[in-house]
């Protein structure tokens, strides 16, 4: 398989989660595009969301993973934005169906709840699972029919 194109961005608090991620998928052979932040000073996860969400759906990267402290706030606002699906998760098995039936393509992890370990094996399931369509298809094309009309 052809290995997806990812963006990453953090707020202070996911930094060095980000970052660790980073020199893993870089290891793996993805292509990595870094949103920033750039170091652990304190700054607003609002920011990074949407400029690695721009980039998401401008067709720069295929998916997304976006890391702050809990990472419930990265998937508030990085769901704001069309055509964005947010997951934030902290176990394997919906990391992997937010794939399959939701087509998330936005991961959101909380670098103060996973250990690094934990988040890596989060991030392969998130990036090797491919989205199951069929009757999920329908489901997700509902939900983008909210976002249009609301
Ligand atoms: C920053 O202190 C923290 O609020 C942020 O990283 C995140 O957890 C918000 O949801």
């Amino acid at each position: 398989m052809e290995k997806r194109r990812i963006v990453i961005a953090a707020d202070h608090a996911g930094y060095p989660l980000k970052q660790a991620l980073i020199g893993l998928l870089t290891a793996e052979g993805y292509p990595v595009a870094d949103m920033g932040t750039d170091s652990t000073a304190s700054c607003d996860y609002p920011v990074y969301a949407e400029k690695a969400c721009k980039y998401l759906t401008e067709g720069n990267a295929d998916l997304c993973i976006l890391c702050c402290g809990t990472g419930i706030g990265m998937s508030m606002a990085a769901n704001k934005i069309k055509g964005i699906r947010a997951a934030c998760c902290t176990d394997i098995f919906s990391t992997k169906f937010t794939r399959l039936h939701n087509d998330a393509n936005v991961l959101c992890l909380g670098a103060r709840v996973l250990g690094e370990g934990l988040a890596w094996e989060l991030v392969q399931a998130f990036v090797t699972t491919d989205f199951e369509g069929g009757k999920h298809a329908r489901r997700v094309a509902m939900i983008t029919e909210i976002e249009n009309r609301r």
